[in-house]
């Protein structure tokens, strides 16, 4: 019997391999910053989300370090249980007051953005209720919809006039537009204030995804402040595992939006906390967010320096003002062998696939950090200038 279960799925991987959609992890021998070790190899990397180069902060690791040492290593249970202590709440305070989607906001904390976006959807929507989203939101927020079992209607990307007429055609009673604020793969902008509008228009939620905003928008309090929007019914999701350096998340909203998540979401219920002293180095890498004007005009500086070089390459630049920056080759073989050639002078990129991106739009996706050099940039534009003039 299990024979041929495990055959089954032998055949189900061997035609995966077969059809070039294979996913490979590459193993680190580093910590995460543009010098790493991948695969035994030294590269200048381009492709973490650590994009404020917090992850290997030496007051960071210190903090996590000391916050070990005086809290444990581990939370020993939910936060309903007993896994609720005085960093997490802390660190709940400081978020709140810093993202503040409106007026009194509180802010809860999630081991991860995906349990997050499970959470805030399944909390706010349910069958016969709608969750309107943009077609290239992350995989997590359509998830949340199925889970809720609400109706998943989604509308072309930026598209806010076809919103508008999905959302005007609806019958659901509660309705729930969610969109990337940043997106994952893209790296453009969701249009905010337009989506508040329609949301106020039709009594709908806002849940804006703001996992690449939050630390590099905004003056780092990220993409709803970045659009000087407030509203009660905004709900900002923030990831804390990539500009932050560190790991989880955090819904910012309307303190009745927090404690119905806290009374009822099974995403946050029936889950460990995650360790304190990850929210004792998260506060000191808040704080480095809080004061992270250079750290952010040197982001900028490594953004303007690619863009400028990058335009005249032969593949698709796309429109991008953030860290992420995708080249867009086209087939997925090709998306792989530049990644591969691009490794082989020692710069690390990874190639994105459907179904991670449409059909036909497989990428490059560069990520640049604050911790880049602009030697590091000018290393990566002459890697492509080079596997450029090969493919040609
Ligand atoms: C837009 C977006 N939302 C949510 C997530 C999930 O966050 P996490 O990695 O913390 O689970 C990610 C990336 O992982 C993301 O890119």
């Amino acid at each position: 019997m299990s024979t041929t279960l495990i055959g089954a799925l032998e055949r189900e991987l061997a035609e995966r391999r077969e059809s070039g959609r294979w996913r490979v992890r590459r193993t680190l021998a580093s910590p995460q910053g543009p010098r790493a070790i991948v695969d035994g190899a030294p590269v200048v990397a381009f492709a973490s989300n650590d994009y404020l180069g917090l992850a290997n902060d030496p007051a960071v690791i210190d903090a996590a370090r000391e916050g070990a040492s005086r809290w444990g290593a581990g939370a020993g249970a939910a936060h309903l249980v007993c896994g609720h202590q005085e960093p997490h709440a802390e660190l709940e305070r400081a978020l709140a007051e810093f993202v503040a989607p409106c007026a009194g906001a509180r802010a809860l904390l999630f081991s991860s953005g995906y349990l997050a976006n499970l959470a805030i959807v399944t909390a706010l929507v349910g069958r016969g209720d709608a969750v309107f989203a943009d077609r290239l939101n992350h995989a997590c927020l359509n998830d949340g919809a199925l889970l809720a079992r609400a109706d998943l209607v989604r509308y072309p990307h930026l598209d806010a006039e076809a919103l508008a007429q999905r959302l005007a055609a609806s019958r659901a009673p509660r309705k729930l537009i969610a969109t990337d604020a940043v997106f994952s793969m893209d790296g453009d902008i969701a249009p905010l204030a337009r989506l508040l509008e329609l949301a106020e228009a039709h009594d709908a939620w806002l849940v804006a995804d703001d996992a690449h905003g939050f630390g590099v928008r905004g003056e780092g309090r990220g993409s709803v402040a970045a659009a000087g929007l407030a509203s009660e019914r905004i709900v900002v999701m923030g990831t804390l595992g990539k500009a932050a350096g560190v790991a989880g998340a955090f819904v910012a909203a309307h303190p009745a939006v927090i404690e119905t998540i806290v009374q009822g979401a099974r995403a946050y219920v029936y889950t460990t906390a995650a360790p304190a002293m990850l929210a004792c180095a998260l506060a000191v890498s808040l704080a480095a967010i809080r004061d992270g004007h250079e750290r952010r005009a040197r982001l900028a500086a490594r953004i303007a320096q690619f863009r400028a070089g990058a335009q005249a390459l032969r593949w698709d630049l796309l429109p991008s003002s953030t860290p992420i920056q995708p080249l867009v080759v086209g087939g997925d073989a090709e998306a792989v062998a530049l990644s591969r050639a691009l490794l082989a002078r020692g710069v690390f990129v990874p190639a994105i696939r459907p179904p991670t991106v449409p059909e036909g739009s497989a990428r490059l996706r560069i990520s640049l950090s604050a911790a880049h050099e602009a030697a590091d940039v000018d290393l990566l534009l002459a890697a492509l200038r080079e596997a450029e003039g090969r493919a040609a």
